[in-house]
């Protein structure tokens, strides 16, 4: 999809991979409603992208851990630019670590953020797809959900869950319209693996594996893959090719390739 002219949505879009991508996608010509709970660093980069282009962008504070959050969104963005070429869910969380420390609402809050929101967002913008005969959904997942997190139950459980919608909703919608890209990157410099308050978090528990397992690209590296695949309309942004490789041992012996991440396991929390 050319985005030249388009309306598109982008979630986490006050920080990191977010607001990477709102400003290319700002940059190839779209209008972008950008949205996140963090009300000051999003207001930020509206003024930074009207500043290039007036009212080209909207910032919508949100919070879309929950159903009626992400229908505020869409309402507000379909009220201010009308229809919704391509939404982009990519807000994400990395919480939990291993069944003794995480309690329920950790698991909630992560499932609801990092994989329901998918659902919800999809469930509402659908109808309006499917009446026009095209629509596009991109999400944020993680190389986590292709392979694991070392250290976080929660994480590897919800990015799997949202490679998994993915590829559900471009099976069951593809060939009505529907166009449907993931992204699974490894490291990248963001908050989240670099966080300033360090908490007991996937950052802490898993961001040395990550960076043990490969390069950590900055987010606008991964903003430009993700574009040109948003171009070529394809599924899968793999902007760390080694995760591929990874794929492969996964696939082609499960037992030898979990060895493996427990070796990595214990090199990482010794
Ligand atoms: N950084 C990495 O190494 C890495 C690797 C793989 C996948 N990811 C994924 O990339 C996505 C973006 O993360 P990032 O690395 O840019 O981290 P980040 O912390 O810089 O950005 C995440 C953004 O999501 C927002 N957010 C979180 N919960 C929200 C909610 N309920 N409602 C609205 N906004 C919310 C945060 O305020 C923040 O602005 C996430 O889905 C993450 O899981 C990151």
């Amino acid at each position: 999809m050319n985005l030249d002219g388009k309306t598109t949505v982008v979630t986490g879009a006050a920080n990191g991979i977010g607001a990477a991508l709102a400003r290319r996608f700002h940059a190839a010509g779209a209008r972008v409603v950008v949205a996140d709970r963090d009300a000051k660093n999003l207001q930020a980069i509206e003024a930074e992208l009207n500043a290039i282009r007036a009212d080209s962008a909207f910032a919508v504070v949100a919070d879309i851990g929950s159903e009626q959050g992400n229908v505020a969104l869409i309402d507000a963005a379909r009220a201010k630019f009308g229809f919704i070429d391509l939404f982009y869910a990519n807000a994400g969380v990395g919480m939990g670590t291993d069944l003794e420390s995480t309690d329920e609402e950790t698991w909630e809050t992560a499932m609801n953020i990092n994989l329901h929101s998918h659902r919800w967002a999809a469930k509402h913008l659908m109808g309006e797809w499917l009446a026009a005969g095209e629509g596009y959904f991109c999400s944020t997942a993680s190389a986590a959900g292709l392979l694991s997190q070392i250290g976080s139950g929660p994480y590897s459980v919800t990015k799997h869950g949202a490679v998994a919608f993915a590829e559900w909703l471009s099976i069951t919608y593809g060939d009505r319209g529907v166009r449907v890209t993931t992204l699974c990157p490894q490291g990248v410099n963001t908050n989240m693996l670099n966080p300033p308050d360090a908490k007991g978090d996937v950052a802490n528990s898993g961001g040395g594996a990550v960076k043990a397992s490969g390069a950590v690209l900055e987010p606008s590296e991964v903003a430009d893959i993700v574009y040109q695949t948003i171009l070529d309309e394809r599924f899968l942004v793999m902007p760390h090719p080694e995760v591929h490789t990874y794929e492969k041992r996964k696939v082609d012996d499960r037992d030898r390739w979990l060895s493996g991440m427990r070796r990595l396991q214990a090199r990482v929390s010794g």
